[in-house]
């Protein structure tokens, strides 16, 4: 059978017409991958773990950072490897095929796109309380998605029927995309310190506030997956559900790998920046949790599982209403960047997989006068915006998750896979013990997709059958690999 496996020569020679600077050192890496890992994950997710695990979401928490620090190892092999725009599913097609490739670069559109939507979602969250706190506020109707519910003063909660302002951030994020908008590292150096500022204040005012009272009982839900019925809905719950949610939090640190052409000495660096990133990110998303949770309770039902905005909503409840304004003030503030990460990613990838043929090629063509692919940026952008207009956070954000385990599983597979077809190729950094990091990072996907909520799953499920139909309707017939192509490479006729 052909696999249609794209050579990695011809991947490699497509990188290596635009070699880049090698100049990003340890310390530039690992602050790039703190920008892209700090967002809505811990801003507004930590209600959604608190509601589902209590204070044990602390375990949560470092659950989803082992799985994840075992996928970023295979991911900076093969980004070592294979340093070009596409990640994943450029991965993919040069190990395991065309088919495998597809269906990875159709699930990164959840990890991407949908995401997006989930960061445009929490960023709402902090602005209405900032509007809240100023007096003002939009009609309740148009604070939430249909699907998604608003508390109102008396404690009652009603359906929202659009949520614009997470909406209207989509669409205001693609316009500057369309129009050529870069990301500049200075830029992204100052929101990073914006967002570790409060972060950095939120556990210094926080920790001092905790009572050991608050953290009983630890784990009011269990710790594995469970459903039981929370504030009139029947909910996912457990330690572990709260680690497949909250390993939102951390999904970023793939930015790093793919700067793995620009880093100077990649096999030292490119494990220090992602380990790196990660481990602080840890440590601090540990230390937000035990603040959020030990000074003013994290049961589920509670208060605080409740709060759209529970970093600034902690920091009201223990006397720093102005340190909490000033914190909601900076999610408002940096939250967007990483909106624009995502759909710059999925733009990307869309373009990628267009130029191998398996999308239409128009959605590649770039404007002439903006140089970007505007036309694949509104479609992604205007997706994004309904997703944000129509969904509750936790949904997208799970939806999104379990499209992210599946690439990070394919890609840890592939590690096998090259290393057994391909031991001879140079690796820049070679992944310690990969018989075993691999296979557990496999698992450690697998079983955080198992504890998503069921509809997740089917959600899922049903996304990558949509895939194939579409892989076999349009891109099987269309590839630049497919039999009789003219693009097809000499070494494959
Ligand atoms: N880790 C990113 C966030 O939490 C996606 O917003």
């Amino acid at each position: 059978m052909d696999l249609r496996i794209k050579p990695l020569e011809l991947i490699l020679a497509t990188a290596e017409k635009k070699s880049l600077r090698r100049q990003l050192g340890p310390w530039q890496l690992t602050l790039l991958g703190i920008g892209a890992i700090i967002g809505t994950g811990i801003f507004v997710l930590t209600s959604v773990a608190a509601n589902s695990a209590g204070p044990a979401m602390m375990i949560s928490f470092v659950i989803a950072a082992v799985v994840c620090g075992l996928a970023a190892l295979a991911y900076a092999e093969l980004a070592s490897m294979v340093p070009v725009a596409g990640s994943a599913y450029t991965y993919s097609y040069a190990v395991m095929g065309e088919l495998v490739a597809w269906i990875v670069g159709w699930a990164l559109v959840l990890e991407y796109a949908v995401a997006a939507g989930a960061v445009s979602v929490g960023w709402s969250g902090y602005i209405h309380g900032i509007l809240r706190e100023l007096g003002t506020s939009l009609p309740t109707a148009l604070m939430a998605g249909p699907f998604d519910t608003i508390t109102l003063a008396d404690g009652t909660t009603v359906a929202g029927t659009f949520n614009v302002l997470a909406s209207a951030l989509a669409l205001m994020v693609t316009l500057l995309l369309v129009l050529g908008t870069s990301k500049s590292a200075k830029f992204n150096a100052v929101l990073v310190a914006i967002k570790l500022a409060a972060l950095g204040v939120f556990i210094a005012l926080a920790l001092p506030a905790i009572d050991g009272a608050n953290f009983q009982p630890f784990m009011p839900n269990g710790f594995f997956a469970n459903e039981r019925e929370i504030g009139g809905a029947v909910l996912t719950v457990g330690v572990t559900a709260a680690a497949a949610t909250i390993f939102f939090a951390y999904v970023g640190f793939d930015a790093v790998s793919t700067a793995a052409e620009e880093t100077v000495n990649p096999n030292r660096n490119m494990p220090i920046g992602i380990i790196g990133s990660l481990g602080i990110c840890t440590l601090i998303y540990l230390l937000v949790a035990a603040g959020a949770a030990g000074s003013v309770g994290a049961q589920p039902g509670g208060e605080l599982a409740n709060s759209r905005e529970p970093l600034a909503f902690v920091l009201r409840e223990i006397g720093y209403p102005w340190v909490g304004t000033a914190v909601a003030l900076a999610a408002g503030l940096a939250l967007p960047s990483v909106v624009l990460m995502m759909i710059y990613g999925q733009t990307r990838i869309f373009f990628v997989m267009s130029r191998d043929g398996l999308l239409p090629e128009r959605l590649s063509e770039v404007h002439p006068t903006f140089h970007t692919p505007h036309i694949i940026t509104l479609i992604t952008g205007v997706a994004v915006s309904l997703f944000a207009g129509l969904f509750p956070v936790r949904m997208l954000a799970d939806i999104s998750n379990s499209g992210t385990l599946f690439a990070f599983a394919a890609v840890a597979a592939a590690v096998l896979i090259l290393r057994r077809t391909d031991p001879g190729r140079e690796r820049h950094f070679r992944l310690p013990a990969a018989w075993l990091v691999c296979p557990l990072a496999i698992l450690g996907c697998l079983f955080l997709f198992l504890n998503l909520s069921g509809h997740t799953e089917l959600l899922f499920l049903g996304w990558t059958v949509l895939g194939l139909a579409v892989y076999f309707l349009y891109g099987h017939r269309r590839s630049h690999l497919a039999p009789g192509s003219p693009h097809r490479p000499v070494s494959m006729r």
